[in-house]
């Protein structure tokens, strides 16, 4: 009998792999949806539960020997812009995800996960900073010598991660470079019997009770404000899952593929007719809805609520991106020096929602401005 591997991927707690967080396998199911990541292959994981995985290819840019960054041309084809800002994606997703587990909203689990080559890097406390660069972050004290000085790794999540011959494959398979090393993937959560929110529409002929459906439905309300402080720009239709009941019965909606929140400052989808502007969910739902409206009112407090303290540690990557840095910095793929992009990206979700945040009343504003005040209001 040959020995075939039970599992495709393990994700264990710590270096020393003793307890096992979960496992993975791969099916031959993949996702039938329209997108980028419409195809993704799903895993079944040791409850049986499913788990997609979105992979993202162009993290480096082999010929500037860079992270590929963020310089994206607004002419440019919109297929070349998503190219360049892989690890962004990445980050965003990870970080809107644990925001909004944290918040007890409908945004599914999300984990990073890459080749076991990279998970395998050891990354001491003393490991010097390799081929003696000297990362200069406050050139004052002179920078940073060693990996845990400049990543402060003992605040990262630590997990580590075991993959079989066909993880390897699939990941190797998503690379231009035939490389599992070069991809970073998201294994996302499968919320089960959903379909996205256009597709729920169309299969309506009365758009309005379309609509009028999804008001009825608390989820929507909880996720306004959320939606609304990410600013996200792509919050359209086919970034909402409806999930259905035995019945095929609307019962809760999810807000899925925040990738893009944070990276413009208010690049709302203005011209769209119907958002106006505003999310998708805002604009259906907004003639039923205000800002002293209950489910609206408790992800506000829930925001208000977190601590600064909390928001940092929301924005810190797990070590497996300091890995992922460390690794392709001694492969000479990307230039030492771009170790600070990790640390850029972080700090800019950082920046953005501690700016952002209604510690001032600048998101109940915003949500006056797009939901509205209750009719008979007297100030
Ligand atoms: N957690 C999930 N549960 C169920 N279906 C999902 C989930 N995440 C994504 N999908 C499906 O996969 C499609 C593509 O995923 P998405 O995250 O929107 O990536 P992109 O739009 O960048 O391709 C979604 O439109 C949806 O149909
Ligand atoms: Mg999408």
């Amino acid at each position: 009998m040959s020995k075939k591997k039970k599992w495709d991927l393990v994700i264990f707690e710590t270096q020393e792999k003793k307890a096992v967080i979960n496992r993975f396998r791969i099916t031959k199911k993949t996702m039938t949806a329209a997108g980028q990541h419409g195809k993704a292959i799903i895993l079944v994981d040791k409850q049986g539960k499913d788990w997609l995985l979105k992979t993202f290819s162009k993290i480096i840019d082999f010929e500037e020997e860079k992270i590929s960054d963020l310089e994206v041309d607004i002419q440019d084809s919109p297929e070349e812009s998503r190219h360049r800002m892989h690890l962004w994606r990445v980050l965003n997703e990870l970080t809107a995800s644990r925001l909004g587990q944290r918040l007890k909203l409908n945004v599914p689990n999300v984990i990073v996960v890459c080749s076991q080559t990279i998970s395998d890097l050891v990354l001491k406390k003393s490991s010097p900073l390799t081929l003696g660069d000297v990362v200069i972050l406050d050139e004052e004290d002179g920078g940073p010598e060693t990996a845990n000085e400049f990543y402060d790794f003992s605040k990262r999540e630590g997990y580590t991660l075991e993959t079989s011959a066909n993880f390897e494959q699939l990941l190797a398979s998503r690379s231009d470079k035939n490389d599992p090393s070069t991809i970073l993937a998201l294994l996302t959560e499968k919320i089960p019997n959903s379909i996205n929110l256009d597709e729920f529409l169309d299969t309506y002929k009365d758009l309005d009770a379309a609509f009028e459906h999804i008001r009825q439905i608390d989820d929507g309300y909880s996720l306004l404000p959320f939606d609304i402080w990410l600013n996200d720009p792509d919050i359209n239709a086919g970034n909402y899952l409806v999930q259905l009941n035995d019945k095929k019965e609307a019962t809760h909606i999810w807000g899925i593929d925040y990738e893009m929140w944070a990276l413009g400052s208010d690049i709302w989808m203005e011209e769209d007719e119907i958002t106006k502007g505003r999310s998708y969910l805002t604009a259906i739902i907004h003639p039923t809805a205000n800002i002293f409206d209950e489910r609206v009112l408790h992800t506000i407090h829930r925001i208000r609520s977190l601590e600064d303290q909390e928001v940092t540690e929301i924005t810190v990557s797990p070590r497996l991106l300091c890995k992922f840095f460390e690794y392709h910095i001694t492969q000479k793929h990307i230039d030492a020096e771009e170790r600070i992009v990790l640390k850029q990206v972080e700090t800019n979700l950082e920046d953005f929602l501690s700016e952002s945040r209604p510690r001032s009343d600048k998101l109940s504003d915003v949500l006056i401005r797009q939901v509205g005040l209750p009719k008979d209001y007297k100030p």
